[in-house]
């Protein structure tokens, strides 16, 4: 028999437990260590089993899952989960925002912005403060009872708070997620397991609320977000949906932080392309801007049409993923002959943008994803990054896809592939291969490189074809007869391409390094060992053991770079470049350039006007500054652009320096 006293322990311990969760998985700001929490659970999973009577559903104990269902029960809505119409331009909001103001002959309303998130839509019953159903939205009418599935959830509330004020029976609706960081623990525990990957973290999450084995739900690592009522009834409700959110936060419900109250379409502009720059910062995926009117009464007003709710509406991002046919599968010798595969694709327009190559990272990684050719797979487009295969749809197989062989001669020279042990990928070795050669080209005019304006890919291919360009440093011994040989290359730009050539002649030595395309030396090693020598011979004598010596560079490195400088044909290259002129000294602190920033760690985010960040954060590395791709504690500063996102935002919470473009060169120049 419980005692007085277990069951009043029981009790409070729900209400700590229940208190906690809310703290950890709602609000995201625990109050009490791991170790502390899973004591009072022990405790209550304890006292439960000593006392099985006592066991209710409610308990935080019960959020493991039950045995699995043969089917899901269907649950009928009493009030349609509707979609939403799309806009996908200003342009196309704005229209809508037009008709509703006609809609109600001419009144002006206050709306809300909040993210679209891109996971399953879910409606709770809550009855007397106790979640009684949780459904899918299946066809809008009828839905899945997922009820054991979401009760898993942790922070969707079992029970609302005793002294909370809430109607009698309400329904809630919100979005189920996997954040991208628990979508990618969740795929490498199946590539461990040799399971197959989901392709993104909507289908994961989608897949994960939809399985008949509760206990299944409840190992993965499910949120939720809150984002409207459904209907409610016996009680009273706010007036505007923006007090509605503010209503369900002191519930106790998990809402967006990112939600504002607007007036304007400028408002809602801003609002949208904060978070179209600032979406990859944020830990899960949404897809667009859910944009509502405001006032509960205007939204009757307006009503529904079709399956639309005409009082909101989605201002979709650019889509980043699409589906289309794997064609073949090509290879792409690069610089340093690593034979790299790349998907040759039907055409498919991903986010505006069409899309007929992707990258396939190496072989083990085709292997591993099982992409096959013919095989129908998912690509995406990740801001400014090359579209990449995601994966296969298995389920769309034919039976007809073979499997990818990698050739085994080099498809540029022919010579025999190899594969180092413990490499990823194949390797043609031969150094006089022609692709290698021309990708050396490619690499040394680009940007970070040596820089040379005008002179792209196929100006490139152009003379090393001609037999004009074979390495480098016979870009420095072009003249204005060579260019006239070309086709359509006329007296004007022969010209202008002979200024940038020489341009670049004096880019300092850190660039030169890495734009001699040596394996493992990207733009930081090169800075480093730049900054070390300070100039070419200094580097090009010193041996493995002293390179080794060097902080931040490592064995491999080091044995690289002087593998690259005992090689004759690469001291022949430097002898030419030199002659020709090119420097080969690194601008020294107190000279030219002071290493003005050295120390500082900028983190550059939103558009500049006089340069890209690219030149940006070049110019940083010159001189000595290092750049950081997020806002950490090490960032000392954070430069701001137009439309700057949150960057801006997480260096305000850190404390950490925000400066503007302007102040940003000045911050340079000081170094003059
Ligand atoms: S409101 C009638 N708000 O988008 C309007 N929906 O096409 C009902 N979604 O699957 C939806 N985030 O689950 C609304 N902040 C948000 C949303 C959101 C994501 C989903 C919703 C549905 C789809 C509608």
């Amino acid at each position: 028999m419980a005692t007085d006293q277990d069951q009043a322990r029981i009790a409070e311990l729900r209400r700590l437990i229940n208190h906690h969760n809310h703290r950890y998985y709602v609000l995201d700001s625990p109050e009490i260590s791991d170790t502390r929490y899973d004591a009072l659970f022990r405790e209550l999973q304890d006292l439960e089993s000593a006392h099985p009577g006592l066991v209710i559903p409610d308990s935080p104990t019960q959020r493991v899952g039950a045995p699995p269902l043969d089917e899901f029960g269907t649950v009928a809505h009493r009030e349609p989960l509707l979609s939403l119409a799309k806009a996908f331009s200003l342009t196309e909001f704005v229209a809508w925002q037009k008709r509703a103001e006609r809609l109600l002959n001419g009144q002006t309303f206050d709306m809300v912005c909040e993210l679209k998130m891109d996971g399953l839509a879910v409606a709770l019953t809550y009855e007397d403060g106790r979640l009684v159903t949780g459904a899918t939205r299946g066809d809008g009418y009828q839905g899945e009872d997922v009820t054991l599935n979401l009760r898993t959830v942790r922070s969707i509330p079992l029970a609302l708070p005793p002294e909370g004020r809430f109607p009698h029976r309400f329904e809630v609706r919100g979005e189920v997620f996997l954040t991208k960081a628990g979508f990618k623990r969740l795929n490498e525990e199946r590539a461990a397991q040799g399971l197959p990957l989901f392709a993104n973290p909507r289908n994961a999450g989608a897949g994960s609320v939809r399985q008949l084995d509760s206990r299944i739900t409840a190992s993965r690592p499910l949120d939720i977000h809150i984002y409207g009522l459904g209907w409610a009834e016996g009680g009273d409700i706010p007036s505007t949906h923006w007090e509605t959110l503010y209503m369900l936060r002191s519930l106790g419900f998990k809402l967006s932080y990112h939600s504002a109250r607007v007036e304007t379409a400028e408002d809602v502009e801003v609002f949208y392309r904060r978070w179209l720059e600032g979406r990859d910062e944020l830990p899960y995926e949404a897809d667009g801007v859910v944009v509502k009117v405001d006032s509960l009464a205007l939204q009757v007003e307006l009503g529904t049409v079709a399956r639309e709710p005409r009082w909101a509406v989605a201002y979709k991002f650019p889509a980043v993923q699409a589906t289309t046919q794997l064609l073949d599968i090509g290879i792409n010798v690069g610089r340093t002959g690593s034979l790299n595969p790349y998907a040759i694709l039907e055409p498919v327009s991903v986010g505006g943008v069409t899309i007929r190559q992707a990258a396939l990272h190496n072989e083990e990684d085709i292997r591993r994803k099982d992409i096959r050719i013919g095989d129908t797979v998912i690509v995406q487009r990740a801001g400014e990054v090359i579209p990449e295969v995601v994966g296969p749809v298995v389920s769309l197989r034919t039976g007809r896809e073979r499997e990818f062989l990698v050739p085994s001669r080099c498809s540029a020279c022919g010579t025999p592939v190899v594969r180092p042990e413990g490499e990823v990928m194949s390797r043609c070795p031969n150094a006089a291969c022609p692709a290698q050669a021309l990708e050396r080209l490619r690499h040394f005019v680009g940007r970070g490189a040596m820089d040379i304006d005008r002179v792209g890919t196929k100006l490139c291919q152009a003379l090393f074809e001609a037999g004009l360009v074979k390495d480098v440093a016979h870009f420095y011994l072009l003249t204005k007869e060579n260019f006239l040989t070309l086709e359509r290359m006329a007296d004007k730009s022969a010209e202008k391409v002979l200024t940038s050539i020489r341009r670049s002649k004096g880019r300092p030595l850190s660039r030169l390094l890495f734009a001699l395309g040596i394996l493992h030396v990207g733009e930081e090693v090169a800075d480093v060992l730049a900054a070390h020598f300070g100039n070419m011979d200094g580097l090009m004598w010193a041996s493995q053991e002293e390179l080794s010596a060097i902080p931040s560079i490592g064995p491999k490195i080091a044995g690289s770079v002087a593998a690259f400088f005992r090689e004759v044909g690469n001291r022949s290259i430097i002898d030419k470049l030199r002659l020709a002129g090119v420097s080969m000294e690194q601008p020294k602190a107190g000279t030219a350039a002071k290493l003005q920033l050295s120390g500082l760690e900028i983190v550059i985010t939103g558009q500049l006007e006089s340069m890209t960040r690219v030149q940006a954060e070049v110019r940083v590395r010159e001189l000595g500054g290092a750049v950081g791709s997020g806002v950490t504690r090490r960032t000392t500063h954070v430069v701001a652009g137009a439309n700057p996102g949150s960057k801006v935002e997480r260096a305000r919470t850190l404390g950490t320096t925000v400066i503007g473009e302007e102040e940003f060169i000045r911050l340079m120049e000081e170094s003059r």
